[in-house]
């Protein structure tokens, strides 16, 4: 069986010192989510990382973007060992808004998934498609290119480190989540073309989560389906009150 898992992705929210302050209290709640066997993620800044890491046990920090090189003349990037350094082990790639905004290919994803792969750090790997896309019927085709070029030539027993998230991109900070069918249909999709790549074993065993408007008011309604790892949700996991929630919908 696997385990859930209960995401934030704070993006560019957050300051340090609100970060600290979220940090502070949050052992409780990382305890529950033990006892019901959920592991917990956030995705803060890339200032707020070190705070987070030093502040909390027991759950995932990940950074929201690392480049594949380890250093050079990329003004505004950071690196993989820079976030090994301060005890990261893990990193969302691929997210829409990154897709968006800043070029982010299919290829730079699976460059970075290898060099996460390389250090044993856990990418949390994010595939979705547009509104345009959704609505030309073209989901599938979208989603099947970017996971078999972002996970292209894995070492097999690495994949299953992978997490992967299905984010619609039209469901994202819209408050139009997809509905369950959708997301449980495409997530097993994924998971097919998954085994198709690298057996059943593998596809069996990594975790695939739903994202976009994820809400205490409709987390259980995704997760109590087996085929749903779990959530990776934004403007939801900002308050330590909406995060708990979330949790104690799932458990
Ligand atoms: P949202 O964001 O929950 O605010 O829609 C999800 C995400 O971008 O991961």
């Amino acid at each position: 069986m696997r385990n859930k898992i209960l995401f934030g992705n704070w993006k560019m929210n957050k300051t340090n010192a609100e970060a600290l302050e979220f940090a502070n209290g949050l052992s409780d709640l990382v305890e529950l989510a033990s006892s019901h066997n959920v592991v917990l993620g956030i995705a803060p800044s890339y200032l707020a990382l070190e705070t987070l890491k030093k502040h909390t046990s027991g759950i995932v920090i990940a950074s929201q973007n690392v480049h594949y090189l380890d250093h050079g003349a990329y003004t505004g990037e950071i690196s993989v060992p820079m976030l090994k350094e301060i005890g990261i082990n893990a990193s969302i790639i691929g997210h829409s808004e990154r897709r968006t905004y800043d070029n982010e290919t299919n290829e730079k994803c699976h460059l970075k998934i290898v060099r996460l792969l390389q250090e044993n750090m856990i990418p949390l790997y994010c595939v979705g498609e547009t509104l345009e896309q959704f609505e030309n019927g073209l989901t599938k085709e979208v989603v099947e290119e970017q996971i078999r070029i972002g996970l292209n030539n894995l070492d097999s027993a690495d994949v299953s480190k992978i997490i992967i998230a299905y984010e619609p991109v039209w469901s994202i900070g819209t408050g139009k989540n997809a509905s369950v069918e959708i997301a449980r249909e495409v997530i097993s999709f994924i998971r097919n073309v998954v085994e198709d790549m690298y057996g059943l074993n593998v596809a069996n065993s990594i975790h695939i989560l739903y994202g976009g408007s994820v809400k205490p008011e409709n987390i259980d309604s995704y997760l109590l389906n087996d085929d749903i790892d779990g959530a990776l949700v934004g403007g939801a996991s900002l308050t330590k009150e909406s995060f708990s929630l979330l949790l104690k919908k799932i458990i």
